[in-house]
């Protein structure tokens, strides 16, 4: 008789829960709302309503960036792989659904731990529970947490080669540029002196292919948008009236990013946490950076965090880039 042996099971995944809590959330907002224009953090877009949202933008035909990135790492995975190297250690910010991370994991040679840094619980623990079925050779470190705040990364239990961060979709363009420089900073201490970043970035092209993007027909980038209202009237007890205020993208040329705003659409006043803030009619609050970069752009900001750019890839319409860094 043969003895057989069942395969192991994927081992479970250990959850580092940093999540913002209650009272960061109120902090950040009542401190959008007193500035002048008001403002909002696009991070608190990602409930479990919005990261859904946010998926079912990157199916509309207007937004390019997804389909476009993920196409170009399937294109370009041996040379990125031969870039990279073997046994690293994955730290990917703002992972998502996981959908570019599978990719990613597939080509590299014998990752050997990853360690994804995810605001929305939710989302997180669904992509890691799919990767780790997929990928049972990797260890699983998950860290629900604001990747734009200090965060200490849990170690993995095999020894790892070097540290990439992996940083796809652009979420960087979420940033301004000092908080990007800010954050790729902070990239390259994680990193390591030996360790790369690979992050996706859209590229600078016509207005009305960028504005078309954040303005799909059906609607779902605005319910996205909206979204933010609900979520803070559930968990702030804030009274925004969500046909009170509509969605506004628009590309500012001269600052190389799409703007996205709530417009109010007529006098009103909002209780938020206690406080009372006044919107004129046609005043628009800030929810939302893209920025769109160009060569010269990234790199100079990734040289003032002390990193420079190594390698570089575009689709072959130069719309979206994936560009390789590493300590300077
Ligand atoms: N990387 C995926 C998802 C991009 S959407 C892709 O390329 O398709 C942006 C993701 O980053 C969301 O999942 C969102 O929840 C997360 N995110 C946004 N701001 C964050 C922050 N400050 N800290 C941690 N995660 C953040
Ligand atoms: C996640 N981030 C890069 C998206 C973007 O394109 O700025 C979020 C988004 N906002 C509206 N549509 C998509």
């Amino acid at each position: 008789m043969t003895a057989t042996t069942a395969p192991a099971p994927a081992p479970m995944a250990r959850l580092t829960d940093l999540r913002p809590s209650h009272d960061d959330i109120a902090g950040d907002v009542l401190e959008g709302l007193s500035a002048s224009p008001k403002q909002l953090p696009s991070k608190y877009f990602y409930d479990a309503r919005g990261s859904e949202l946010f998926e079912a933008i990157t199916r509309q035909p207007e937004y390019y960036l997804t389909r476009v990135e993920i196409a170009l790492l399937d294109a370009r995975m041996d040379a990125i792989a031969r870039a990279v190297g073997a046994h690293a250690h994955v730290v990917e910010y703002g992972s998502g659904s996981g959908r570019k991370t599978a990719q990613l994991l597939e080509g590299l040679r014998d990752p050997v731990a990853y360690t994804p840094i995810e605001i929305d619980r939710g989302t997180l623990l669904a992509s890691t529970a799919r990767l780790a079925e997929a990928f049972p050779q990797i260890e699983m470190l998950p860290v629900c947490a604001d990747f734009s705040r200090p965060v200490e990364l849990p170690r993995p239990g095999r020894a790892t080669g070097h540290t990439l961060v992996f940083f796809p979709g652009s979420t960087l363009g979420n940033f301004d540029h000092p908080g990007a420089i800010e954050l790729m900073r902070s990239m390259r201490a994680t990193m390591g002196a030996r360790g790369q970043a690979l992050i996706g970035i859209d590229l600078d092209k016509d207005s009305a292919t960028l504005e078309a993007a954040y303005n799909d027909a059906a609607g779902v980038t605005a319910a996205f948008t909206l979204n933010l209202l609900t979520r803070l009237n559930r968990e702030l007890g804030s009274d925004f009236e969500l046909d009170g205020f509509r969605h506004h993208a628009v590309y500012a040329r001269e600052r190389g990013r799409i703007e996205t705003f709530l417009v109010s659409r007529h006098e009103q006043s909002v209780i938020v946490a206690g406080r009372d803030f006044r919107f004129a009619a046609g005043e628009a609050m800030l929810v939302e950076y893209s920025h769109k970069y160009t060569d010269a752009g990234l790199a100079g900001l990734a040289q003032v965090a002390g990193l420079t750019v190594v390698e570089g890839w575009n689709d072959p319409r130069d719309w979206f880039g994936l560009r390789l860094l590493q300590p300077a």
